[in-house]
Formats: C-alpha cells, sequence, structure tokens
C-alpha cells in the first residue's frame, strides 16, 4: 500500500538545521539510500508514479547529481534511456545550456544535443524542489531540444518555497513538507 510506503520514507528522511548555511533545512535524501528496504519503497513508488504519467514517457532525464540516484533505476525499471543533465564543464560534445538560480546560489545546466530528440516525451526526476529553479530550468532546457515535459518529478517538494508555481508543466511529488 502506497500510504504506509510513502510513510516510511517520510520518518526516514533526516533534517538539518542550518546547513549549508544559516536559515536553510537541509531535507537529506542520503537517510533514505542508507536503508535499502526505504530505498526499495521510495524506487517502486516512484516507478508508479512515473507509469502513471500522461503522455507516457519515452526518455528520463536526470538533475546532478541526486536526481541520478533517482533517475537511473526509475529509467531501468521503464525500460526506457536515461540521460544526465550535468553541471557546467562536464559532459563531453554538442551540448545545449540553460542559466538558473538556487535557494542558495546559481549555476548552469547542460545536456548533450542528441540525447534528448526532438519530439521525445520527457520525465524529468530530482531528489528535492525548493525555489523551483533548477526544475524549471531543465523543463526550458529539455523544451529548447524540442522535446515534451511529460512529468516533472521528485521525491521531496519544500511547499513554503513555492516552487511548483514556477513550472507550467504535470509536477507529482512523494513527500511534502
Ligand atoms: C539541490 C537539489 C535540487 C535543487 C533544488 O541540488 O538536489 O537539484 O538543489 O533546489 P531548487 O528547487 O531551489 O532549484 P544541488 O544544486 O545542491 O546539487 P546536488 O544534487 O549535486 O547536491
Ligand atoms: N536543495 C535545495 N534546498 C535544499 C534543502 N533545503 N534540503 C536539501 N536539498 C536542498
Amino acid at each position: 500500500m502506497e500510504d504506509t510506503r510513502v510513510k516510511r520514507i517520510t520518518e526516514t528522511i533526516t533534517a538539518h538545521p542550518d546547513f549549508p548555511k544559516p536559515g536553510i533545512l537541509f531535507r537529506d535524501i542520503f537517510s533514505v539510500l542508507a536503508e535499502p528496504s526505504v530505498f526499495r519503497d521510495l524506487t517502486d513508488v516512484l516507478t508508479e508514479r512515473a507509469r502513471a504519467a500522461r503522455p507516457a514517457p519515452d526518455v528520463v532525464v536526470g538533475l546532478e547529481s541526486r536526481g541520478f540516484l533517482f533517475g537511473t533505476p526509475l529509467a531501468l525499471a521503464l525500460k526506457i534511456p536515461f540521460v544526465p543533465v550535468r553541471k557546467k564543464g562536464k559532459l563531453p560534445g554538442e551540448l545545449k545550456q540553460v542559466s538558473f538560480t538556487l535557494e542558495y546560489g546559481s549555476d548552469v545546466f547542460e545536456a548533450q544535443v542528441g540525447n534528448i530528440k526532438a519530439g521525445q516525451k520527457v520525465l524529468i526526476v530530482d531528489d528535492l524542489l525548493a525555489t523551483g529553479g533548477s526544475m524549471k530550468a531543465a523543463c526550458d532546457l529539455v523544451t529548447s531540444m524540442g522535446a515534451t515535459v511529460s512529468l516533472c518529478l521528485v521525491c521531496i517538494e519544500l511547499g513554503d518555497l513555492k516552487g511548483k508555481e514556477k513550472l507550467r508543466h504535470p509536477f507529482d511529488t512523494i513527500v511534502k513538507y
């Protein structure tokens, strides 16, 4: 039953005040990865939510770096490709890029041209939605490549920061604080 699994996931995520800067309450998803049965639950619930996405995704995009932890098992479960979106300077070849601001800084995302094709339906996955700057930037990057965002999927949404309001595409989360 999904409720039981979501309760276990919620209880397992730890919170660290004033990290990495004063005033930030850091929600640490790595506490879930340290509990294999809870990580299994989280991967299964993400997969079920992804299977409900319409239009059905034909590629999973994961955001560096914590999005890779959930995007790769999800792509395997769905039997579709996984494509990384990385911070500037880490991917070779021809790239598309987009700049964005974070809850505690700013950055540039890049994706390899050719890995995301025009007309594809993309599921974007990350560990957490805070201000929504990263997810919005990833949506802009994907759409600039001619693809469509089928679903923005995260493990944790920080509701107070209203990041969801920045998004113009379907959004789903497993845990909301
Ligand atoms: C964190 C988190 C999300 C993003 C959320 O990533 O993993 O990607 O911030 O914040 P936002 O909604 O305000 O954009 P971070 O840049 O810290 O990178 P990491 O995953 O490599 O730790
Ligand atoms: N990324 C951005 N804000 C965060 C937070 N409050 N906790 C964990 N990761 C984050």
